[in-house]
């Protein structure tokens, strides 16, 4: 029998070879998940012998990962903000810059305001889901165009225990007229399909293009999202966007001549543009 060390070695290597620059941490996360231990476990005891069926699971994860297919659908789940969400091929893995967002709103609303809210392009559900669990008397809809994402949402929604605080249409946000609210937000789809080749393999080859593609110049869903959340918010609610890191003086151009006032542009971790908060004038 193997120990654990010689396994993740080899597999470490192979992963390098195979131009995987994340080799460690992701046989590492891998052998994590196999034996169901912490890494601090797996780092105390390294040298501890393994057995054969756990080393051919863990070489089939290692062969899905050397074909370039992201941790998050190997494992079906991402930490996102304060939780862990449920994700496959049919939901955008939750980005780190997209906690942004997060952060932004809830340092902007206090723990016992009331909120309606709208979650345009609610993907995994991550954003909606993260605010309500941290906002108790907010309430909100979630739309989304794809419907196999939709089942991802409303899962995450059932296991977060908020099933009974968020409702979900199919719907694309330009066939979407139900309600008034408070807050919209929208992480939309904003990539010029041009660039989408450019995007690194692990995103290209496995996450929906409806999640990622913004038309030709990267703003035919953010358009869509401006004009339709201009009518759908109340006088002075805000609308919060994530955007794309180039996009800055196209989105003040269409928000002013959707008549929001521009309130601010944070910028990510990367230190480019990617939130705008702006207010329904
Ligand atoms: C960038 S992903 C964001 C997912 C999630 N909100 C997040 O931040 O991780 C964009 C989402 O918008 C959805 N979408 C694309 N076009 C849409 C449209 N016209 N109307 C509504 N949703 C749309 C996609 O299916 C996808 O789930």
């Amino acid at each position: 029998m193997e120990n654990i060390n010689t396994v993740l070695l080899r597999a470490k290597k192979y992963l390098l070879n195979n131009s995987i620059k994340s080799a460690t941490i992701d046989s590492e996360i891998l052998m994590c998940s196999v034996l169901k231990k912490s890494r601090e476990h797996l780092i105390i005891n390294i040298l501890d012998k393994i057995e054969d069926d756990k080393i051919n699971f863990f070489n089939e994860l290692v062969e899905r990962r050397k074909k370039n297919e992201p941790i998050a659908y190997i494992l079906k789940k991402k930490d996102f903000w304060k939780s862990t969400f449920y994700v496959d091929k049919n939901v955008l893995i939750p980005r780190p810059d997209t906690e942004i967002l997060i952060e932004e709103i809830l340092s902007n609303y206090c723990k016992n305001q009331k909120l309606s809210i709208l979650d345009i392009g609610t993907g995994s559900g991550c954003i909606i889901i993260s605010i309500l669990k941290d906002r108790p008397n907010f309430k909100g809809i979630a739309i989304d165009v794809c419907r196999n994402a939709l089942k991802i949402a409303k899962y995450n929604a059932k296991m977060h225990q908020l099933e009974n605080r968020i409702k979900f249409y199919k719907s694309s946000v330009d066939n979407f007229f139900k309600g008034k609210y408070d807050l919209i937000i929208s992480n939309p789809p904003y990539i010029n399909k041009f660039n989408l080749k450019y995007l690194e393999k692990d995103v290209i080859g496995f996450e929906p293009s409806l999640a990622l593609e913004g038309g030709i110049d990267g703003f035919t869903v953010l358009k869509k999202v401006i004009k339709k959340s201009s009518r759908l918010l109340r006088i002075g609610g805000k609308l919060v966007l994530e955007i794309g890191f180039d996009q800055k003086f196209k989105i003040k151009e269409l928000l002013k001549k959707e008549k929001y006032f521009v309130n601010k542009i944070i910028k990510d971790y990367g230190n480019r543009d990617r939130c705008v908060i702006c207010t329904k004038l």
